[in-house]
């Protein structure tokens, strides 16, 4: 069964061709990191604007990749959550076309959709797994007991460790997208030159990453000695690139800590079969490094070209959906900017 994937909840405007759930026929993204560099990070109605202009190029190519609307089966598509322009743009697409095309449609939800990037390939996890889900939007640990039967276990109380990436590049002087950048960077530095906290939180596997965020900015202000009221905008002009490199590598460091301490927690406690990570911070290295030498039982990592937005992660969702849930309506579908993913389960 040959599902098409539509995505476009953010800066990224994707198609992909999935046969099964599994096997990635056709994949197509296209970007708006050149777009929003200028401004330092994504500007909602630029991203719309992009989208509307670049979806059914993106999505012909993908069809097309696949030998035609003749192999389509079905159509997923992300509907939640996301910036509702970009979001719409998307999926008004996706359910005219199912319209037009006669092809059973089945709304995602993003967040859950990054999880299935693990599942594309031949070795997909086993239920019941642990899923850390680490993007610019999200850092939760899930308890996947079946498809569309999750619990969330735990969860940031601030920022979403992505975030946390993008303003410490800010801070720095990197470009956005912070987490690529400061991955980077982070090779030639020293990850033990400054001392940064890590946060202590009251939920066992709850999250905070801003106060992480603040230490490295106290920190800078330090290294460059001025004081708190020196503009942040500015500091970065007064780091030497040895300065910079460190500091991307010790924030790096603390931040793939934090999440590692945690999960390796949950495996402990929760005996999953499999653990997987998911989303855009899951592309990280550094976080994969620690992974393979901490946690108690194997790994396997999802490309990284699909740890960040994507589609094949959504058709993949898609035909499991298709499994077990009868299509929606296109005609009768609402896109929804903020909905967590434990609200919409459907196994
Ligand atoms: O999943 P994603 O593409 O979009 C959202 O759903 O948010 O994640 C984007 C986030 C950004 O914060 C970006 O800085 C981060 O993922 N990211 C990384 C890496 N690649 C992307 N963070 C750390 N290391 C990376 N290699
Ligand atoms: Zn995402």
């Amino acid at each position: 069964m040959n599902i098409l994937g539509v995505e476009s909840s953010c800066d990224e405007t994707a198609a992909a061709v999935v046969a099964d759930g599994r096997r990635v026929i056709s994949n197509v993204v296209n970007s708006q990191i050149d777009i929003h560099k200028v401004y330092g990070g994504v500007v909602p109605e630029v991203a719309a604007r992009s989208h509307l202009e670049v979806v059914i190029p993106v999505i012909n190519e993908a069809v097309e990749g696949a030998g035609g609307w003749d192999n389509i089966d079905a159509i997923a598509n992300t509907t939640m959550p996301g910036l509702i322009g970009s979001l719409l743009m998307g999926s008004l697409s996706a359910r005219e076309l199912a319209i037009i095309k006669d092809k059973p449609y089945f709304p995602v939800h993003h967040v859950e959709a990054h999880v299935y990037a693990n599942f594309l390939g031949d070795n997909p996890p086993k239920f019941p797994f642990l899923a850390l889900i680490i993007s610019g939007g999200h850092s939760q640990i899930v308890l996947f007991r079946d498809h569309g039967n999750y619990e969330l276990i735990g969860q940031t109380m601030d920022d979403a460790v992505g975030e946390a990436f993008d303003k410490v590049a800010k801070i720095i002087g990197l470009p956005y997208p912070g987490g690529p950048s400061i991955a980077a960077a982070a090779l030639e530095g020293d990850p033990n030159r400054f001392k940064l906290p890590k946060a202590h939180m009251q939920g066992k596997y709850d999250f905070s990453f801003s106060g992480l965020k603040t230490a490295v900015l106290r920190a800078v202000q330090d290294a460059v000695d001025v004081d708190h009221t020196y503009p942040s905008t500015k500091l970065a002009e007064k780091l030497s690139s040895k300065q910079q490199h460190d500091f991307a590598a010790c924030f790096q460091k603390v931040a793939c800590e934090t999440l590692v301490d945690k999960l390796v927690l949950a495996t402990e406690e929760f005996q999953p079969k499999s653990v997987v990570i998911a989303g855009g911070v899951a592309a990280n290295q550094e976080l994969r490094r620690q992974l393979k030498e901490r946690l108690p039982i194997p790994i396997d990592f999802p490309a990284p070209k699909f740890c960040t937005d994507n589609a094949a992660m959504v058709a993949a969702l898609g035909y499991y959906k298709a499994q077990k849930v009868t299509p929606t309506d296109p005609r009768h579908v609402e896109v929804i900017p903020s909905i967590s993913m434990s609200e919409t389960k459907w196994g």
